[in-house]
């Protein structure tokens, strides 16, 4: 949620912070804006909507050259996506520009204060105060760095804010709490950033802050301290991926790029984590072996796609280690008091490691003494860092805003889990296990196998462009990949997609079905669980009976379902508990080609944005 920059040294600050803020739209693109040093002042631009209109305001009206400056991608929480609530905002005598990401709870009491001292605010916004308490609290203290520490410590909630002063030149300083904020360290240069994507065409060297942190940039120095001006403890680290992992490499949209991606994606997951005997070896499991024998529940929290992982990754749990297995929407979980002690393990599942009701989860989670382990895509992120063990999915770079390639990793991390559970408790490894084992360690090849036949596909998706509603079926792991498909659809498409087990069919959502309503089925393996199959075979024929059009997605060398399915979408043989990794991929390219057919924005659908850091 919203993408921020900060650049000083000796390039063009403009291009540096435009570049940068480029690769952070997906955070958000209600509006965008730049501030920067020059010519002993502080110059300004901002624009509603995406970037290209602020670049197109650039264009029509130069700001003057500066090499210090800051930047914002804005996706609204508190005011209408118009030019006045844009960021930088700026104090009454236009030295201060503050961009900010987060919500500031106090903000309210903070606006009336600081109205009753005088001071003229123009935005909604929550930001706004805090250029004016920085400007007043600078203008005595006499050092930004102090200023901001003495700003932050007033403000309640989450954020990170980055801020120049036309009164301290070749000076970027930023504030981090609950919300994400790294450096980037370069020769003569410093950047500041929401994601290291802002500034990898730079430096790969970056620095993840703290908690309640306050950084001052200059070209030669990075100077961390906590919000009592005490020195910092972070962690510097290496990008181990380069800029062109963050292009589109010849796709029209990222998300394409990043479907295509997932046979990689995948078999990355995978690398030096199962060995040659099929045992599993995840060292990054910190957790001792005598913790995880002792474990009597499993709780996974998660948001969105992640929580669509989380769901399969019950089936998985409890099959193949018998610890019973929650998983619940991170949203909710904190709320309802949950029931949690040191023999709990929680999973907080999160492609970018920011969102805040992920985080919130697992901070309640060990609070109440259970251990934490993240399923994370993104190095250096929030909710590794805050948990006991993280397993990192190695998807790679995921910049479309409807997560596909994280998804699979995620699943892959899950089986992971599941799979190592069972190793460390002893659980009977039976012939079911080293198949699974097996066809995990081959999976890549099988997603690939589905990506080279979607043609058919996509010319369904696109002869569907005009329907209103389009309804998935599945049961079991089928189930959740059914609410998976729905939710891309919803998201790309704007298209009323619903995800339902079939099992739930008769007790309600039957009476949806129409002629010619498109419904989506996921059919299991007609082999091991045959009942599964055997059931949704007869479901498809029920909704068939009614009326609806059915879209049916079956193994190789199924044939009962030949004859009730409208359209058929082939997808190679897997162990059930493994079906979701080839089933998912049909859904994806299905609801990226709708979405294309309605002249929707792929990557950037409207009313989202890639990390939600607000709860
Ligand atoms: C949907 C999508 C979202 C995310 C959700 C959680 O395509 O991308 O539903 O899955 O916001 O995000 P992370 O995984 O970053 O915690």
């Amino acid at each position: 949620m919203c993408g921020i920059v900060g650049y000083v040294g000796g390039q063009n600050a403009l291009d540096v912070v435009i570049t940068g803020l480029k690769r952070l739209e997906y955070r958000g693109y209600d509006s965008a804006g730049v501030a920067l040093l020059a010519d002993g002042g502080l110059a300004a631009a901002k624009k509603a909507g995406k970037l290209a209109n602020l670049e197109k305001a650039l264009a029509d009206r130069p700001l003057p050259t500066g090499t210090t400056g800051i930047g914002h991608t804005r996706w609204a929480t508190h005011g209408a996506p118009n030019d006045a609530n844009a960021h930088p905002h700026l104090d009454n005598a236009g030295r201060v520009a503050v961009v900010h990401n987060g919500i500031i709870e106090n903000f309210a009491e903070l606006r009336a204060e600081l109205t009753d001292r005088g001071h003229e605010l123009l935005s909604e916004t929550d930001t706004e105060v805090v250029s004016h308490l920085l400007a007043e609290a600078y203008s005595s203290a006499g050092d930004l760095a102090e200023a901001m520490r003495q700003v932050s410590r007033r403000l309640d909630g989450a954020f990170t804010l980055v801020a120049v002063s036309a009164d301290a030149p070749d000076v970027v300083v930023a504030a981090r709490r609950n919300s994400p904020l790294v450096v980037g360290v370069g020769d003569g240069e410093n950047f500041l950033a929401s994601d290291v994507a802002a500034f990898i065409a730079y430096t790969r060297d970056a620095i993840e802050l703290g908690q309640d942190q306050v950084v001052e940039l200059r070209r030669d120095a990075v100077t961390i301290t906590d919000f009592d001006g005490n020195p910092g403890t972070f962690r510097e680290y290496h990008v181990d991926w380069d800029a062109s992992a963050a292009e589109k490499a010849g796709y029209d949209y990222f998300m394409l790029k990043e479907i295509a991606e997932q046979p990689k994606a995948v078999a990355d997951t995978l690398l030096g984590r199962i060995d040659a005997s099929g045992r599993l070896t995840l060292d990054e499991v910190r957790i001792d072996a005598h913790t995880l024998r002792e474990i009597d529940k499993i709780v996974i929290v998660a948001c969105g796609t992640a929580f669509h992982a989380g769901m399969i990754a019950k089936y998985a749990i409890e099959h193949w280690t018998r610890i019973p297995c929650e998983t619940e929407l991170a949203s909710e979980f904190r709320y309802r008091d949950p029931i949690l002690d040191p023999r709990t393990l929680v999973v907080a599942i999160s492609q970018s490691g920011e969102t805040m009701d992920t985080l919130m989860a697992l901070r309640h989670a060990r609070e109440q003494g259970s251990k934490v382990l993240a399923i994370c895509n993104t190095n250096g992120s929030t909710i590794p860092r805050e948990s006991d063990a993280v397993l990192y999915t190695h998807a790679g770079p995921e910049v479309a805003v409807a997560s596909t390639k994280a998804f699979l990793t995620q699943l892959v991390a899950c089986y992971l889990v599941a799979l190592y559970l069972g190793q460390v408790r002893g659980t009977k490894w039976g012939d079911e296990i080293y198949t699974v084992v097996r066809e995990l360690s081959d999976i890549a090849k099988q997603v690939d196998q589905v990506l080279e036949t979607m043609e058919p596909v996509r010319e369904l998706a696109r002869s569907l462009k005009d329907k209103n509603t389009v309804l998935f079926l599945g049961r079991h792991v089928g189930y959740p990949v059914a609410l998976e498909g729905a939710l891309k659809l919803k998201e790309l498409a704007y298209m009323h997609a619903e995800g339902f087990a079939a099992g739930e069919l008769k007790h309600g959502p039957i009476a949806l079905i129409e002629d010619d309503l498109p419904v989506v089925v996921v059919v299991p393996s007609p082999r091991g669980r045959s009942v599964l199959h055997d059931k949704i075979v007869s479901n498809i024929q029920e909704i068939r009976a009614r009326g609806a059009r059915t879209i049916v997605i079956a193994e190789e060398g199924d044939e009962t379902v030949v004859p009730y399915a409208d359209h058929l979408i082939r997808i190679p043989a897997t162990p059930t508990l493994l079906q979701p990794l080839v089933a998912t991929v049909p859904l994806q390219v299905f609801a990226c080609e709708l979405a294309t057919a309605r002249g929707n924005e792929v990557d950037q659908p409207r009313n989202l944005a890639k990390s939600v850091t607000v709860e």
